[in-house]
């Protein structure tokens, strides 16, 4: 039986970057917090390295910035940039305020280094930081009377008043899935928070949890926004390379944190010998399209299945206790880090792109923010600098929240359209589960062979062939069939996959994370890649008729692709 929820905000998802929204509206606002799977299911419980901030005495906001511009080749907005920067501490602060604590070294937090940054910038929990981070905002918003969190329920679309025939467009809430139930129910709110992480799955192997299919930047594109630099898409160069772990598609590689680098871990080649310096001279600590592209080459150029990643010349108790979680984990799998050199590959890891937002995380629709991997802030640029990607997260929602919290004080919201129920009139349930499996299959498969670290615009002509031939028939499928989580996600990530490719070929140059053998060179005057709501009808659908009938509301909503 489908259920009709309100609040006054809806974040959906429960990763450092909904949870710290929730939490700085809580106290003046009711807050939802939708997660589809488990509280932890994101990728901010398997952040290891740690969150970037400026804490050092002989460090400089300065640097940090010129750090991130540099990292992200041209395409960075310095007034991002320079925002987040100097949030940084407070943001630190913020956290450690709600119980969360650093590793220290005495009297100041422990910093570790990572590729990319000029100094040790890093604060940690030893290599388990997200997992700290997401234990600390959950017991925080689990108790706060203000907040409700409902885990098990994926969002389908924004319900916007354009789609219900009002002429001054702005979110109403979301259709959500309730996975216990098996029903579609309607969250009505006057501001909606898309907080549903990246995108890296759309490649056959990723460090990222299965969940990150892109909901939001599929929402958000669907639902009039604009999407920008889709195309960078951050390959992590040292996922672990093992049957049991890396390269098992749909379990999520197993990451081997770059603080491993940081802290003196070398990579070598199958025979032994290191060879990144001939690729940077930052050797380890050049940023991670350099080392990720390096490997690569690599591995093509000899035939390898990995490379090795080596920090056995360390102390074996430097090793035990800064990197516990990945000793652990390599013990589990035969391989003794203290002794051995790692076997590693790179694997999708980040997105850098997404929903367009300005610095008070607001999207091009009234009333819908985005916050964390899923906007586009403009912070990253052609390509992340390491940590960086938590400290987005609480800084900008933070921005969300004051945003939301003064707006909705000097503008309440009154009346407005009342969102129809999801209509299942017309479909009936799914009876072939196997297009789905054979779908998601080949759609990241398609991914990784033809928009992987190299790209050619011929590979990018046969992925996008075959994405728009799966587009075609998940659209099929959604219009026809009862909604199911798989659904749900597939019918995103297509919609990703296609954002990313189409991304892809706009850019005519190799720049940061999107390098092409037809355009290895720079342009002059980059600019990031801009993509506006859809105008193919199986991207998204025209606005609801004023007055639906139920068979025509039912087309609306099955349809809105
Ligand atoms: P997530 O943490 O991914 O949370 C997404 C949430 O949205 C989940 O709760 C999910 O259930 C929910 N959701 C998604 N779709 C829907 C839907 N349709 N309906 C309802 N709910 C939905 N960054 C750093 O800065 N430092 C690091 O050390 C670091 N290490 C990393 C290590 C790994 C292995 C990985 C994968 C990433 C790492 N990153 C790191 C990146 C960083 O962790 C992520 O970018 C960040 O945590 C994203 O946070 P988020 O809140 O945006 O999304
Ligand atoms: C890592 O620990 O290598 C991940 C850091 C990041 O993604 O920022």
């Amino acid at each position: 039986m489908a259920k009709r929820y309100r609040a006054d905000v809806l974040t959906i998802g429960s990763g450092a970057a909904g949870l710290a929204t929730a939490l700085h509206l809580a106290d003046r606002a009711k807050v939802t917090v939708l997660s589809k799977d488990a509280l932890r299911g994101g990728s901010t419980n398997r952040a290891q390295g740690g969150v970037a901030a400026v804490t050092a005495p002989d460090d400089s906001f300065d640097a940090h910035v010129e750090d991130t511009m540099a990292a992200g080749a041209g395409l960075c907005v310095e007034s991002a940039v320079r925002m987040t920067v100097a949030r940084a501490p407070q943001a630190i602060e913020h956290v450690v305020g709600l119980g969360l604590e650093f590793d220290r070294a005495g009297n100041a937090p422990h910093l570790t280094r990572e590729g990319g940054h000029s100094h040790r910038r890093v604060l940690h929990v030893a290599d388990a930081t997200g997992a700290a981070i997401a234990r600390t905002l959950i017991e925080r918003a689990s108790a706060h009377p203000n907040i409700d969190i409902v885990s098990g329920r994926v969002a389908i679309d924004l319900i916007t008043a354009a789609k219900l025939g009002e002429r001054t467009n702005r979110t109403l809430g979301a259709y959500v899935y309730d996975v216990y139930a098996d029903a579609v129910d309607v969250f009505e709110a006057d501001f909606v928070v898309l907080a549903t992480g990246g995108a890296s799955k759309a490649y056959l192997y990723t460090s990222n949890p299965d969940g990150a299919t892109g909901d939001g930047i599929a929402m958000a594109w669907r639902a009039g926004c604009r999407v920008a630099n889709m195309e960078f898409n951050q390959f992590h160069p040292t996922c672990l390379y093992h049957p049991a772990s890396a390269q098992t598609p749909g379990s999520g590689s197993f990451l081997i944190s770059e603080a491993v680098r940081g802290e003196g871990g070398r990579l070598l080649l199958p025979d032994g010998s290191q060879f990144i310096h001939r690729f940077d001279k930052r050797a380890e600590l050049a940023s991670r399209d350099i080392v990720a592209r390096a490997i690569d080459h690599e591995m093509k150029r000899l035939g390898a299945d990995c490379v090795y990643l080596d920090i056995s010349h360390k102390n074996a108790d430097f090793i035990a206790k800064h990197f516990p979680t990945i000793h652990g984990r390599c013990l589990e799998l035969g391989i003794d880090i203290t002794k051995e050199p790692i076997p590693v590959v790179p694997a999708a890891h980040y997105t850098c792109g997404g929903a367009i937002v300005d610095l008070n995380s607001r999207t091009d629709l009234p009333g819908l923010y985005a916050v964390g991997e899923t906007a586009y802030t403009g912070l990253h640029g052609a390509n992340r600098l390491a940590s960086n990607s938590l400290l987005e997260c609480l800084v900008f929602a933070e921005a969300a929240a004051q945003d939301i919290l003064s707006t909705r004080e000097s503008a309440p919201r009154t009346g407005g359209p009342v969102p129809p129920d999801w209509d299942e009139s017309q479909v009936s349930d799914s009876d072939e589960q196997v297009v789905l499996s054979h779908n998601w299959t080949e759609l990241r498969r398609a991914m990784w062979d033809y928009v992987g670290i190299v790209r050619t615009n011929k590979r990018l002509e046969r992925a996008e062939r075959r994405i728009d031939l799966l587009k075609r028939e998940i659209h099929d499928y959604y219009a026809r069939h009862r909604v199911s989580a798989d659904l749900i996600e597939l019918r995103n990530l297509v919609h990703v996959a296609a954002l990313i490719v189409r991304s892809a070929a706009m850019r005519k140059e190799s720049r940061g994370l999107h390098y092409t053998l037809d355009y290895p060179g720079k342009l002059p005057n980059p600019q990031p890649s801009i993509v506006f709501p859809a105008a193919d009808p199986l991207d998204v659908l025209q606005p609801f008729p004023a007055r639906p009938s139920r068979a025509r509301r039912n087309l609306a909503n099955r349809s809105a692709s």
